[in-house]
């Protein structure tokens, strides 16, 4: 099919530079007047981009017409190239019953209630260690970095079984992965590392099995009617790690400076606690899946009007489907108890967020102690000093200067009660 006519804008669309908290102006324009367009991306690929809801809400659920083979965000990695071969245990890029034997043997890691159950009293002392180490300092901090990284590294290294130690490692192998601008070989020099490191943890494992995630995956890979080699496992181990913090740090960064600067919201939250569950969906709603996912037809089909032919690329503009009033009312207004339902900013259908019930449960303990132990958390510059970060695909603040007069101690004031994720309700 001939694409000639079509106009080709260029990817990314730049930053607004008026609000720090929305997807740029240019999105609501297209989403009005050319909701499925031609883009040129950075890395060279040029493809659909679409920006509706239903649209993009339609080709995120079917699976048969729109593949995840290229990878998801190949638009804006440097490394990235949609056709390279799929590596062992890559399930990101797989499809159909490829695709369902991994996340069938992952889920039971991070998302059934029993385990998130187990995992929350975890992810409480982590924050808690945390805030402990900040009231040790001279009431400054920079939240990202100091707060939001450590916790969100330390918790997904214990789901996995991967000791705090080693984050260097998991850490230096995200920065890679979700890179805009690192090479094909500073991405092997960075992940490699890790792989062996897993390999080695993983005979270790099998000799001597532990109380975790690795030890566990092992057992039912076991058990499994197609065992998973070693190279699958550590390959999915990896992915996790690499996938898991980064993308919750920053959600948690960028909602807290949501929050301090609409005050009148967050004073509804300290009022009322219990909201934080339901505000944790509208932070991922305005924030969530902001770098947009591609996949490619299988077919000859259409989208929202468009003809699309077989093999063309699409990136699906989630943050801006995410605002559109046409599943929204007032779709840029942070409003904490609009529940967020039915938002894509965990992604939707067959590839949805694996970790988005243990994202939703450290958010949400993270907000509640925040709340409770720093009640004079506050922005320690001007909302126009926050840096944004411009070298990696995951959207958000590179610092947020912090600033406060006291942190509670732990015990003091403690939840009674509370309240749960969606996850851990089931
Ligand atoms: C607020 C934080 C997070 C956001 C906004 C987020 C967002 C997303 C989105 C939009 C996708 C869909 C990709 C697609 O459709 O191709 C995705 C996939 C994924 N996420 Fe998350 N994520 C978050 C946290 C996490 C955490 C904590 C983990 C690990 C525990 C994780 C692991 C993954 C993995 C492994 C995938 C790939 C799923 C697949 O392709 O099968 N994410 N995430």
């Amino acid at each position: 099919m001939e694409h000639d006519s079509t106009p080709v804008r260029q990817l990314p669309m730049p930053r607004p530079d008026v609000c720090p908290f929305g997807p740029a102006p240019e999105y609501a324009r297209l989403r009005a007047e050319a909701p499925v367009t031609r883009v040129a991306c950075p890395t060279g690929l040029t493809a659909w981009l679409v920006t509706r809801y239903a649209d993009v809400r339609e080709a995120l659920g079917d699976a048969d017409r729109f593949s995840s083979r290229p990878g998801q965000v190949v638009h804006l990695m440097a490394h990235a190239d949609p056709e390279r071969p799929l590596a062992p245990g890559e399930f990101t890029r797989m499809d159909g019953a490829e695709y369902q034997r991994f996340r069938r043997h992952i889920g039971p890691e991070v998302s059934t209630a029993g385990r998130l159950a187990q995992l929350r009293p975890m992810v409480q002392a982590i924050i808690d260690e945390r805030l402990d180490l900040l009231a040790l300092t001279d009431r400054r901090a920079e939240f990202y970095h100091d707060f939001a990284v450590p916790v969100t590294t330390a918790a997904i290294g214990g789901i996995v079984g991967v000791p705090y130690e080693e984050r260097d490692l998991f850490q230096r192998a995200g920065a890679a992965v979700f890179s805009g601008v690192t090479d094909q070989a500073g991405l092997v020099a960075a992940v490699k590392p890790l792989h062996g490191y897993l390999y080695q943890l993983l005979q270790e494992r099998r000799a001597a099995p532990a109380d975790d995630g690795i030890s566990r995956m092992i057992a039912r890979s076991d058990a499994a009617e197609q065992p998973f080699s070693d190279l699958e496992l550590v390959s999915m181990c990896a992915i996790m790690l690499s996938a898991g913090f980064d993308t919750t740090a920053t959600v948690l960064t960028h909602g807290l400076l949501a929050l301090l600067a609409h005050p009148e919201e967050l004073a509804r939250l300290r009022a009322d606690p219990s909201l934080v569950p339901q505000a944790i969906e509208e932070l991922v709603r305005f924030f969530g899946g902001a770098p947009g996912i591609v996949r490619q037809a299988t077919r000859d089909t259409r989208i929202g009007g468009q003809e699309i032919a077989a093999g063309d690329y699409l990136v699906l503009a989630i943050q801006a489907a995410d605002r559109d009033p046409a599943a929204f009312p007032d779709p840029d207004r942070l409003d904490l108890t609009r529940g967020g339902q039915g938002h894509l900013g965990f992604g939707y259908g067959a590839h949805q967020c694996f970790g988005q019930q243990t994202a939703r449960l450290e958010l949400t303990v993270a907000f509640e102690t925040l709340l409770r132990r720093v009640p004079s958390l506050r922005l320690a510059v001007p909302l126009e000093e926050v840096p944004f970060k411009t070298d990696s695909t995951v959207v958000g603040p590179a610092a947020l200067p912090v600033a406060w007069d006291r942190i509670h101690p732990a015990a003091e004031g403690a939840a009674a009660a509370p309240a749960p994720t969606p996850g851990e309700r089931r």
